[in-house]
C-alpha cells in the first residue's frame, strides 16, 4: 500500500489570554517550517510498494533509540531505515533548521552564503532548508559517514528541481575529521549531529568545522533542545570564542551563559504532522513542537541587543517577556498603555531578537 505525505496545514497558533502574543502565524514568518513540496513528493515517491506496518516497526525502533540517545550509526542500517527516519524525524529537524537559518538571514542581512557544507547531513535537512532560505546558494556538500543516509539524500536531492541540490557533492567521511581536501564553505551547518559524538571529540570537531568556514561565513550548530545538549553547546561556545569566533545568535553577548541549573536555553518550532507521520508515530494531534538549541558563530557581525528566551505572555495590562541581554536575564513587562512598545512586543515571540531601542526595561533575575 502506498503511503501518502499530506500535511495538515496551516496550524494557527493559539489565541487567548496566556498565549495571545503567539497570534503571529507561520505564514508571516520569514521561513516556513513545512517541508518543501518537492521534498514531500520525493519522499512519497520512495514509499511506493513499502508496507505501512514494516515502516511503522522501523519508525518505532528509531524513536526508542532516539529517546535512549543511541547514535543513528547503530539504528540506520539500510535505505528503509533512512526512509523511516526521513518520515518521522526529518520534518522536525528541517523545521528547527529553517527556524534558525530564517532568523540568521533576517538578523544578519550581510550574510549571503554561496557555498554550504552540511556536516552530518543525514537525509539533507540543512541543505534543503538553506536552499529555501537562500535560493542563490550555488554549491552544496553533504558529508556523512552513513551510506544509507547518503544514498537516500542523493535520491531526494536528485528530484528537488533545485540546481544546487541536484549538483550536491556527497562526501562519505567522518565529520570529526573533515577531509583536508574539502573546500571551505560560507555556511557550515551541523544539525542534530554533534549530539551523536563523544563529548571528548567535540573541541577538535568544532575547531575543524570552524576552520572549514570562510572568513565572511558562519558556523551553525543545531542540537536537540535538552539540558544535556545545551550544556554541551555551551562548552562548544567557549571553545569557539577561544578560537576567535563571535557568537551572533542566540546569545546577545560573548560573556558566560547566565543559564544554570535547571534552566537551559532552547527554543521551539511548531510543525504540521503528515497523516503518515501520525500513523507511524501514533500521534493524536496534527502538529508537533520541536525543541532545539543552537549557536551561530561568525568572524564579523554583531549579535542582537536582546533575545526572548521563553514564550511571551499577553494579558490585559500588557506583555511579559523573558529576555536575555548583555546584563543577564530580565523578566520584562510592557504595559498596554505604552502603545508603540506594546504593539512591538505583542508581535514578538519566543526566539525573536529585540532591538536596542525597543528592549523594554526590566529587573535582573
Ligand atoms: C540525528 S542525524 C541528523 C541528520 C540531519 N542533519 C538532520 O538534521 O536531520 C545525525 C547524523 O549525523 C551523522 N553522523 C554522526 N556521527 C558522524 C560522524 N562522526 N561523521 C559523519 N557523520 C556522522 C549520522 O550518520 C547522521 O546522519
Amino acid at each position: 500500500m502506498c503511503l501518502e505525505l499530506r500535511v495538515f496545514y496551516p496550524y494557527r497558533k493559539p489565541h487567548g489570554r496566556e498565549f495571545a502574543s503567539r497570534s503571529r502565524e507561520f505564514a508571516l514568518m520569514s521561513a516556513s517550517p513545512v517541508l518543501p513540496a518537492a521534498l514531500s513528493a520525493a519522499l512519497s515517491a520512495r514509499l511506493d510498494g513499502r508496507g505501512r506496518q514494516e515502516l511503522k516497526t522501523r519508525a518505532q525502533r528509531l524513536s526508542e533509540a532516539y529517546r535512549a540517545r543511541q547514535p543513528t550509526a547503530g539504528t540506520i542500517r539500510d535505505e528503509a531505515d533512512a526512509l523511516a527516519y526521513a518520515l518521522t524525524r526529518l520534518p522536525a529537524t528541517y523545521a528547527a533548521t529553517i527556524a534558525v537559518l530564517g532568523r540568521l538571514r533576517d538578523e544578519q542581512p550581510d550574510f549571503m552564503p554561496a557555498r554550504l557544507l552540511d556536516a552530518g547531513s543525514g537525509t539533507g535537512a540543512a541543505a534543503w532548508a538553506a536552499s529555501a532560505v537562500w535560493p542563490e546558494l550555488a554549491q552544496i556538500t553533504m558529508l556523512d559517514r552513513s551510506q544509507a543516509f547518503l544514498t537516500l539524500a542523493r535520491a531526494l536531492a536528485a528530484d528537488s528541481g533545485v540546481a544546487a541540490l541536484e549538483t550536491t557533492d556527497f562526501v562519505d567521511a567522518d565529520l570529526t575529521r573533515p577531509p583536508s581536501a574539502l573546500a571551505e564553505a560560507d555556511l557550515v551547518v551541523a544539525a542534530y549531529a554533534l549530539t551523536e559524538l563523544a563529548e571528548t571529540t567535540l573541541p577538535a570537531t568544532v575547531a575543524a568545522l570552524w576552520k572549514k568556514t570562510t572568513p565572511a561565513g558562519g558556523l551553525v550548530l543545531i542540537e536537540p533542545g535538552t539540558p544535556r545538549d545545551h550544556a554541551r553547546l555551551m562548552a562548544v561556545r567557549e571553545r569557539l570564542i577561544a578560537l576567535g569566533a563571535r557568537i551572533v545568535a542566540p546569545c546577545p553577548h560573548q560573556a558566560a551563559c547566565p543559564m544554570t541549573g535547571d534552566d537551559w536555553c532552547h527554543f521551539s518550532v511548531r510543525l504540521p504532522r503528515s497523516r503518515d507521520h501520525m500513523f507511524l508515530k501514533e500521534g493524536v494531534v496534527p502538529f508537533e513542537d520541536e525543541k532545539f538549541s543552537y549557536l551561530v558563530a561568525r568572524r564579523a557581525g554583531a549579535p542582537a541587543a536582546g533575545r526572548i528566551i521563553a514564550p511571551t505572555r499577553l494579558a490585559k495590562p500588557g506583555v511579559t517577556a523573558r529576555l536575555c541581554g548583555p546584563a543577564g536575564i530580565n523578566e520584562t513587562f510592557t504595559p498596554r498603555r505604552d502603545k508603540p512598545a506594546f504593539d512591538m512586543m505583542r508581535r514578538k515571540d519566543w526566539g525573536d531578537a529585540v532591538a536596542p531601542s525597543s528592549a523594554p526595561s526590566g529587573e535582573n533575575q
